[in-house]
């Protein structure tokens, strides 16, 4: 037992600093029957050191110990890390990579609202202070990259923030406008969508995060059911795990990955004993060989996707399956057509939310249909063979 207590305190002690180093929280007052983050018990840090476990209220014990773990709270990832060569983030990176930031552009720190003026130190994460900040309820709104400006409440607002992406369907559009839909054209790029884009998901054609093909309509916000309407409804907000016992109230199966509802197979296969996940992966990769072809049959220069590294897609002019080098360095894809850009873009969007069948599973699945489709003209492929839906 007293060694048990001991471990708890020395742990506790360890997290104590680490909170102290990221957050700078103001006090709120206590309120226990409302869900919302900002009336939650913030954990004030005393202004000075020593920390003693103490002086740590108790129920903000586990609170921190189930953050301090999450990813929130993973000092060493890259998403916190990218910019450690500079000792400072970027304004407009700051905003979504740092607790400080994030207060900065919604001027929860006491600045105007907007992209901070002045860099921010690297070392923080996503901080206590993010989501508990009395002045986050008073934010009704947040813009996202199509324009699209999105009414929000209460603590939606900081993962709304965050989780939105970087670019919409219609950058896409403006890149590739008066262009030759299958001529290669050296000023194109690779879009990159960003990462955990699940909000820009969530929001479906609506939020216009996926590029939209004119002649189609595109489903909205994902409404799901009612107790599984906001993102913390499924997700723990320390952990930021989902637990799946709440599921089971209106579904079956062993794991989020197992729930489907429709009885339609999506990706050709005609098998609906398995998660509607699986008809989106078998969509995205189908998607993907797609991409490959079109790189070597039309485009004229063959494609490798590489996740782990920036900016993910690569030439291979000679088609012996490994990447160009120039100088020692990889050679980014460079026959970009306005057709490969919008579906490749597409394909990125999807694959960028590894929660996107829980996020949005109507809309995830038309914009996948609808590349294929787009390539299938090209590739000379019978999408009736295909016997997708959309
Ligand atoms: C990503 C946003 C986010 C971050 C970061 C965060 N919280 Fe929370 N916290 C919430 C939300 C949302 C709730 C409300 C949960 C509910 O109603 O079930 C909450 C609830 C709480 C509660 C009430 C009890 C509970 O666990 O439900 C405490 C205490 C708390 N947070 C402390 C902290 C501390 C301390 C930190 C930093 C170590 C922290 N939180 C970081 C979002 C966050
Ligand atoms: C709208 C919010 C937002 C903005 C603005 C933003 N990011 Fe991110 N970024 C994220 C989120 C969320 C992740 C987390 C992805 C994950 O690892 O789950 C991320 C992840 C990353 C990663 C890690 C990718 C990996 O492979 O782990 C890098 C690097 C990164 N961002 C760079 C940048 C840079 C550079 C900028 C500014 C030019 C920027 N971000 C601006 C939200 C944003
Ligand atoms: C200040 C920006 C910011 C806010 C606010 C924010 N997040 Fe995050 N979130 C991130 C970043 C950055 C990462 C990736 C961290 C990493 O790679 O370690 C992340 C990671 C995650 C992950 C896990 C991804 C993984 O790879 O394990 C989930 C789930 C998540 N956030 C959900 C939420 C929810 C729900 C909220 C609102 C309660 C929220 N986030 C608020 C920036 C934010
Ligand atoms: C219906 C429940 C549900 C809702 C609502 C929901 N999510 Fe998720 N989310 C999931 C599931 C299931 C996963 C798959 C990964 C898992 O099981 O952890 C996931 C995955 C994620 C991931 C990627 C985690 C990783 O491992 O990389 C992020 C980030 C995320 N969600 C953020 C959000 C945000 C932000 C919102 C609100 C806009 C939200 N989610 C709403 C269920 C949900
Ligand atoms: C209160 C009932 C309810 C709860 C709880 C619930 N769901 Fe659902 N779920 C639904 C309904 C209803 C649909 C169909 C919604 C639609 O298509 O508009 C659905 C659809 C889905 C789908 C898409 C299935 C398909 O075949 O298209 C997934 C995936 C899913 N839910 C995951 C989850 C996860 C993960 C949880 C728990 C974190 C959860 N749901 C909790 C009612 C619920």
């Amino acid at each position: 037992m007293r060694s048990q207590l001991a471990l708890k305190a020395v742990t506790l002690a360890a997290t104590a600093i680490a909170v102290a180093v990221f957050t700078s929280l103001p006090a709120t007052t206590q309120s226990s029957d409302t869900s919302e983050a900002e009336s939650a018990v913030p954990y004030v840090l005393p202004k000075s050191g020593p920390f003693n476990p103490e002086d740590i209220k108790i129920e903000n014990n586990q609170a921190i110990t189930d953050w301090y773990r999450s990813s929130h709270a993973d000092q060493a990832a890259e998403a916190f890390r990218h910019w450690d060569a500079d000792e400072k983030i970027t304004p407009v990176c700051s905003v979504c990579h740092s607790g400080e930031g994030f207060r900065a552009f919604h001027g929860l720190d006491g600045s105007a609202p907007g992209i901070p003026t002045e860099p921010i130190q690297t070392g923080g994460v996503v901080d206590c202070g993010t989501c508990h900040n009395a002045g986050l309820s008073e934010i009704k709104e947040v813009a996202f990259p199509s324009g699209l400006m999105h009414p929000v409440q209460g603590v939606e607002a900081a993962c709304m923030t965050c989780h939105q992406g970087r670019t919409a369907g219609s950058d896409v559009v403006k890149a590739v406008a008066d262009m030759d839909v299958d001529t290669p054209n050296p000023e194109l790029r690779f879009i990159n969508p960003h990462y955990a884009t699940a909000a820009a998901t969530w929001l479906g054609g609506y939020g216009g995060a996926g590029f939209h093909y004119e002649d189609k309509t595109y489903s909205g916000r994902f409404f799901h059911a009612r107790p599984v309407s906001s993102c913390n409804s499924c997700h723990e907000p320390h952990t930021l795990e989902v637990s799946f016992e709440p599921c089971l109230t209106c579904h079956e199966g062993d794991s989020p990955e197992d729930i489907r509802i429709s009885r339609h197979s999506y990706d050709g296969t005609g098998n609906t004993e398995v998660g509607i996940k699986s008809d989106i992966e078998g969509n995205a990769a189908r998607l993907l060989d797609m991409i490959r072809d079109y790189g070597a049959e039309v485009a004229g220069v063959p494609i490798i996707y590489e996740g782990h590294q920036y900016p993910y897609f690569f030439a291979d002019a000679n088609g012996d399956g490994v990447i160009d080098q120039n100088e020692g360095k990889s050679v980014a894809y460079n026959a970009w057509t306005p057709r490969m850009l919008r579906v490749t873009y597409n394909w990125k969007l999807v694959t960028a939310d590894p929660g996107s069948f829980a996020h949005n599973p109507p809309y995830v699945l038309e914009l996948l249909h609808d590349s294929i489709e787009d390539l299938a003209d090209p590739l000379a492929v019978d999408m009736d063979e295909l016997n997708l839906l959309r």
